[in-house]
């Protein structure tokens, strides 16, 4: 049997993708290798959206030239965001000889035939350069995510903030079908999910193309009707966008996590207005008074960039200011990097050491503010669904609240899956320990 590998860079939208990847290639026969070293194809799932991901891509690919070497019938697959920005494949191609195919982010379905042809052909180079193209909702998905299912419910996105690649190699903003969302859904459930993460660049804009009346909130508010002890996540939302409705769909549901993550980028309004990101910081404030008002336990995560062309020391403070004020239970922070192509990359950049100087203080800032809202479980009881053991400390499983934070607590493989109540009694940091207070799965 034929076996394949697929190395994944960047976002969980990546992750999903590769587990269509998986899915077409478990399709046509082949199973799933332990290491690069024993499998037939080699797939790079690859992502452009900062410098670091490139960067690693390019070094892996690289190093896999000898394997090749000892192994001419090795296939060699590059395939996501890198292969799609203007003049990527060309230079993917003339980088690493030794690659075999190099594919799109709108054409992964021609894998199979691709590898099926690839025999009689020198190497093959697709790519869809139609920012539109339709969706393939047919793609199977060999899912690998433990409890989680992940579920498309639109693709690319129409922002095109000034620092980000992504509207150029995904495309403009299209929307699956509610229907094939709501079959998606039950389908999981059926085979045992308990947990569902809806995926979209912009989730907040979901159906706004499909001009028949379909909402975000519309569609959060049919899943919630659907039967069963479930959970539902969603990223990622756009302040812009995130609209009242939204909230009030998820502090009326049961089983729509309190758990949003808003990605802020920057709390300064000149910046904002530089990125184009078409909200002000007074705006986002609003934003989280309402949700804070409406579910009072909420976690809110975000997306912070330090570093942007032109961000002065003001700039930077008045993200701080605003860090402080929201109190995100945890943060993904970024140094900018110029993405070719895109508008902020020919604007000015600021030095390297100011930028070194600025995510360092960000960071502290962050993790403080974490870990005080982390004291704030201690002593009280909350519900977590099991996702896997912890392998940092024997005899332990982790899951997470509602609210999004990671709870460890003493159990075995037995509980992944199940919901399970715990009462917090420990907290580090980001993460949090408590103990079982009921081993019956409740349902
Ligand atoms: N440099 C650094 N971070 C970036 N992001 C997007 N583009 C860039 C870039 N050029 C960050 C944003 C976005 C997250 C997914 O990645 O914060 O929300
Ligand atoms: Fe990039 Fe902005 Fe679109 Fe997010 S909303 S994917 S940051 S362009």
């Amino acid at each position: 049997m034929q076996k394949y590998f697929i190395v994944t860079y960047g976002c969980q939208m990546n992750v999903h993708e590769s587990e269509k990847l998986a899915g077409m290639l478990v399709n046509i026969g082949y199973s799933e290798a332990k290491c690069a070293e024993e499998a037939d194809v080699v797939l790079f799932n690859t992502c452009c959206i900062r410098d670091t991901a490139e960067k690693r891509a390019y070094g892996n690919i690289g190093a896999l030239k000898s394997l090749k070497k000892q192994k001419p019938d090795l296939v060699i697959a590059v395939v996501g965001c890198m292969t799609q920005q203007k003049g990527g494949a060309a230079a993917l191609s003339a980088k690493f000889p030794f690659v075999d195919i190099i594919l799109g982010t709108h054409n992964i379905d021609e894998l199979p035939v691709i590898l099926q042809e690839k025999r009689a052909k020198k190497r093959v180079i697709s790519i869809n350069d139609d920012p539109s193209p339709a969706i393939n909702d047919e793609i199977p998905i060999h899912r690998t995510s433990g409890t989680n299912a992940w579920i498309n419910i639109m693709y690319g996105c129409n922002n095109f903030c000034t620092y980000c690649i992504v509207p150029y190699v995904r495309g403009r903003e299209r929307s699956r079908k509610m229907e094939e969302i709501l079959a998606d859904v039950k389908q999981v459930l059926s085979e045992g999910y308990k947990e569902i993460t809806l995926l979209g660049q912009n989730v907040d804009s979901y159906g706004s193309d499909l001009k028949d009346g379909t909402s975000f909130a519309l569609l959060l508010k049919e899943i919630s009707l659907i039967e069963g002890k479930f959970r539902v996540r969603f990223m990622t939302s756009h302040p812009k966008d995130f609209s009242k409705d939204v909230v009030d769909v998820i502090a009326r549901s049961s089983n729509i996590c309190h758990n949003i993550h808003l990605p802020i980028q920057s709390g300064s309004n000149d910046v904002l207005k530089k990125m184009n990101r078409k909200y002000t910081a007074e705006q986002y404030l609003e934003i989280v008074r309402y949700i804070k008002e409406k579910m009072p336990d909420v976690g809110i995560t975000s997306d912070i960039m330090i570093g942007f062309p032109g961000e002065t020391e003001k700039d930077f403070e008045e993200t701080c200011e605003i860090v402080k004020q929201v109190r995100f239970s945890n943060a993904f922070t970024f140094v900018y990097s110029p993405r070719n192509g895109t508008p902020a990359a020919k604007m000015e950049q600021i030095s390297p050491d100011v930028k070194k100087s600025r995510i360092t203080r960000l960071v502290k800032l962050q993790n403080s503010i974490t870990k005080e809202l982390s004291k704030e479980y201690l002593g009280k009881e909350f519900e977590i669904l099991v996702e896997d053991v912890n392998p940092k400390y024997e005899g332990t499983v982790c899951g997470r609240t509602d609210s999004g934070r990671l709870v460890t607590v003493k159990g075995d493989q037995s509980l992944i899956g199940s919901f399970q109540r715990v009462l917090i009694t420990e907290s580090k940091s980001a993460s949090l320990f408590g103990n079982l207070i009921q081993t019956k799965e409740e349902k």
